[in-house]
């Protein structure tokens, strides 16, 4: 990591298989661009996909605090409260988790992440979509109930998106300047893209490209959302890069004008997959034998296939799509039919 950075890196459990490899997609060939694919869906099995870099830092804070448990919140499915049931079980910690459903008298079936939620121990509490918004008093009253009940109680926020987190792709976007060596030039920019879920991925992303200078190198940045729009993603990102800037006294100078969301292609909304979007996760896979996800990846994949067909060049001499992972949702009753 650059000198100035790896001073003031915080403490990091090792948890995800990093360096991730990349390749070549011939469906960018189809499209008439180069994309080039990043593939983080292959930093564990268990652990799979973009939470796990985050959770490096923040298990290797819960251990520092001694912690006992674990608590975060989350989408019924949600990558990131899996990921973070495996991350604790791992390093021998339990898992509180609460997710948001339709009818919490009624819990979803054990599919998908749920499965392994529920595999690996994890205690779940189910919420109603109305109680989602106050999440963080319920993790606070999660939180109590452990200490009540003698344990040391962590909590993560939701997708884990909060400043520490954010050095999990700071450190990633250090990987992708290698990865790119060779194929980003100042005259031949690549944007890497990646989908936009709660802004952590995107905080860690933005930063490292300031904080590393990659403007210089011919390498940007830019987030599909796949929920919300761009500018509750520009405020939510900034706010974690100046909390980042803040806690680590590091001068990045984010500026909403640095922040590139590509709004337009959440569809249905969050979870909720058009025809389109299940066709370009078909495509891909059947071109490439790449799994994408409906709810992140395969949206954010069918928006950028949009925004290329628009304007091959939006993105400049080529893509790297970062693939976050969420295999798992694929495996949810009803993601996508064959
Ligand atoms: C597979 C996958 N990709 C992308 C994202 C979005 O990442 P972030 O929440 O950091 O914006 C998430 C989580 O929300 C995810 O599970």
């Amino acid at each position: 990591m650059h000198e100035r950075l790896a001073d003031k890196e915080p403490p990091r459990v090792r948890l995800a298989n990093t360096p991730t490899r990349g390749h070549w997609l011939r469906y960018g060939e189809k499209l008439g661009t180069k994309i080039w694919i990043k593939r983080d869906d292959h930093t564990g099995s268990e652990l799979m996909g973009n939470k796990v870099r985050k959770l490096e830092y923040l298990m290797a804070e819960a251990l520092q605090q001694q912690a006992t448990h674990v608590i975060t919140c989350g989408g019924e499915q949600s990558n990131h409260a899996r990921a973070t049931a495996f991350a604790a079980t791992q390093l021998g910690l339990k898992s509180s988790l609460i997710l948001r459903t339709d009818n919490p008298d009624q819990p979803p079936a054990a599919t998908g992440n749920i499965l392994l939620d529920r595999l690996c121990g994890a205690d779940i509490r189910w919420i109603s979509r109305p109680a989602w918004k106050d999440r963080n008093r319920l993790l606070a009253e999660e939180a109590e109930r452990i200490k009540t009940a003698g344990g040391r109680p962590y909590i993560i926020p939701e997708g884990g998106s909060n400043a520490l987190g954010s050095w999990g792709y700071l450190r990633a976007m250090r990987e992708l300047v290698e990865d790119l060596a060779g194929i980003a030039a100042p005259d031949h920019p690549v944007t890497v893209v990646y989908a936009c879920g709660s802004g952590g991925t995107g905080a860690g992303l933005v930063l490292g490209w300031k904080l590393l200078g990659l403007q210089a190198l011919g390498i940007r940045v830019a987030g599909v959302n796949v929920c919300d729009d761009k500018p509750y993603f520009v405020d939510a990102i900034g706010k974690i890069c100046g909390d980042f800037e803040e806690r680590w006294q590091l001068d990045a100078r984010v500026t909403p004008s640095d922040i590139d969301i590509v709004d337009g292609h959440v569809g249905l909304g969050y979870a909720k997959s058009r025809p389109e979007e299940l066709e370009t996760i078909r495509d891909v896979c059947r071109t490439d034998g790449v799994v994408l996800d409906p709810v992140y990846t395969g949206k954010a994949f069918h928006g950028l296939v949009q925004e290329l067909k628009k304007d091959p060049k939006r993105f400049g001499s080529a893509v790297a799509f970062l693939h976050t992972g969420g295999m798992f949702g694929l495996f949810a009753p009803n993601a996508i039919t064959v």
